[in-house]
C-alpha cells in the first residue's frame, strides 16, 4: 500500500476475527493511518462514538450486531462517515445491500491491499468531495447574506430618501400654515381688529394640532423599540376616538356613531397605537365629505367594533367622496394626500406599520362619490 494516507485521518477496524485486524492494523498504520480497532459490532459501535474516526472499515458477518445493523447505526449518527464493507465471497446479496444503505464500497476476503488501498482512496475522495460541497455550501450562505444585506441597506436607504422628502414636505405645509397665521395676527395686532385675531388664533389651533398628528405618526412610524402590549378591552380606543371626535363630528355636520362590541373580549394590543390607528381612519372619513359633495347629503361616518372568528375587526365606513383609481395603489405606501396644505399622507402608512406590528391587516373598499370603508383585523390573543 502506498502512502497515499490522509494526515491524521483515523480509521475504526471491526472484524472478529483477531488475525484480520492484526494484519490490517500493520497495513493501515505502515499507509499513514491511525487505527483503532474493535472485535465486534457493539464494541465498534462505543469505539465509534469514543473515537471519532473518519473511516469505518467493518466485517459484514458478526455475532451480536453485524456490519450492516453497525452500518446502519453509524450512519444514523453521522450520515458523512465513509464506512467500507469487508465480504466473504458468498455474501454478494449482503453487500449489494450494504451498498444501499450508502456503504463507501466493499472489500472481499481474503483481502488483497490493492484492494483495500483503492477502496479507502475511493472514501477519502468521497470526503473530500462531501467537505468542499459543504465549504462551498457555507460559502454560498455567506455571500447570499452579504447580497441580501447590501440589497436591504439600499433599499433602507430608498425609504429614508422618500421619508425625508415627504417629512419636508408635510412640514413645509405646516411652516407655510403658522406663517400665515401669525401674519394673520399681526394683522389683528396693528389695527386692533378682534375679527383678524381670532381668525389668525383659529389657523395658529390647526396648525399646532397638525405639528402634533404628525409628530405622534413619525414617532409611531419610526418606533424601533417593542409595542406596549395590555390586556385590553377592543371598544376602549374606539371609545376614546369617539370622544375625541364627536365635537369635531358636529361642526362638520357628520353624525358619527359607535357600533361597540357586544361580546366581552379581552386580547393583548398596544391600546394607544391602536387609537392612533382608528383616529387616522376616523380623520380621514371626516375629510371625505370635501366641497365635491351633494350639500344636501346626511354625512356618516360609522365605526364598528365586532369579534368575528377569533379576530378583532374595527371598520370605519363614510359616505363621502371615495378614492379615485391613481391614489387606491399607493395610500398605505407613499407621502400620497390630496389634501394639499392639510394633509401629509402619513396618517395611513403608519396605521398600516402599526396593525402589522399586531399581526393583523387593513384593506379597505372605495368607491367614487358612494364612500370608503376601511376594515382593519387584529387577532383575538388572550396571551401575550
Ligand atoms: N375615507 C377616505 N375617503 C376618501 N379618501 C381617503 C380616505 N382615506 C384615505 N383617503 C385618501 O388617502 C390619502 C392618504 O391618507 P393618509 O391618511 O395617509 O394621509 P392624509 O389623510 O392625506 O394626511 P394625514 O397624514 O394628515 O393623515 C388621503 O389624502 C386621501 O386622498
Ligand atoms: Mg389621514
Amino acid at each position: 500500500m502506498t502512502s497515499k494516507a490522509m494526515k491524521n485521518k483515523k480509521i475504526l477496524l471491526v472484524d472478529d476475527e483477531e488475525g484480520i485486524r492484526k494484519v490490517l492494523k500493520i497495513t493501515l498504520e505502515s499507509a499513514g493511518y491511525d487505527v483503532c480497532l474493535a472485535p465486534d459490532g457493539e464494541a465498534g459501535l462505543a469505539t465509534f462514538i469514543r473515537e471519532h474516526p473518519d473511516i469505518v472499515i467493518t466485517d459484514i458477518k458478526m455475532p451480536g450486531i453485524d456490519g450492516i445493523e453497525l452500518l446502519k447505526r453509524i450512519k444514523n449518527l453521522n450520515p458523512e462517515i465513509e464506512v467500507i464493507m469487508i465480504t466473504g465471497h458468498g455474501d454478494m446479496d449482503l453487500a449489494v445491500k450494504s451498498l444501499q444503505y450508502e456503504a463507501a464500497d466493499f472489500i472481499t476476503k481474503p483481502i488483497d491491499s490493492g484492494d483495500l488501498e483503492s477502496a479507502i482512496n475511493k472514501a477519502r475522495d468521497r470526503i473530500a468531495i462531501s467537505q468542499n460541497i459543504k465549504s462551498y455550501m457555507d460559502d454560498l450562505e455567506i455571500l447570499v447574506e452579504e447580497k441580501d444585506k447590501k440589497l436591504n441597506e439600499s433599499e433602507k436607504l430608498v425609504t429614508i430618501g422618500q421619508t425625508i422628502a415627504g417629512m419636508s414636505h408635510a412640514i413645509k405645509n405646516i411652516a407655510g400654515g403658522l406663517k400665515g397665521s401669525s401674519f394673520v395676527l399681526e394683522q389683528g395686532i396693528e389695527h386692533e381688529n378682534r375679527q383678524y385675531l381670532k381668525q389668525g388664533w383659529e389657523m395658529m389651533k390647526g396648525n399646532i394640532d397638525k405639528i402634533t398628528k404628525l409628530s405622534l405618526d413619525l414617532l409611531n412610524y419610526a418606533k424601533t423599540t417593542k409595542l406596549n402590549f395590555q390586556l385590553e378591552n377592543p371598544n376602549t380606543p374606539a371609545r376614546e376616538v369617539m370622544q375625541l371626535m364627536t365635537h369635531r363630528a358636529k361642526e362638520k355636520n357628520i353624525e358619527f356613531t359607535l357600533v361597540p362590541c357586544t361580546q366581552k373580549k379581552l386580547t393583548f394590543m398596544d391600546k394607544d397605537a391602536m387609537h392612533n390607528s382608528i383616529l387616522n381612519l376616523v380623520t380621514n372619513a371626516f375629510d371625505a365629505f370635501d366641497d365635491t359633495i351633494d350639500p344636501g347629503l346626511t354625512r356618516k361616518v360609522t365605526l364598528l367594533v365586532q369579534t368575528i372568528n377569533s379576530q378583532i375587526v374595527y371598520s370605519v365606513r363614510d359616505n363621502g367622496c371615495g378614492i379615485n383609481d391613481t391614489i387606491k395603489k399607493s395610500v398605505f405606501n407613499d407621502f400620497i394626500t390630496t389634501k394639499g396644505m392639510n394633509g401629509t399622507g402619513f396618517g395611513l402608512m403608519t396605521t398600516k406599520k402599526i396593525i402589522e406590528e399586531h399581526n393583523g391587516e387593513i384593506r379597505f373598499k372605495t368607491e367614487i362619490k358612494k364612500g370608503s370603508e376601511f376594515i382593519i383585523k387584529i387577532p383575538l390573543r388572550t396571551r401575550v
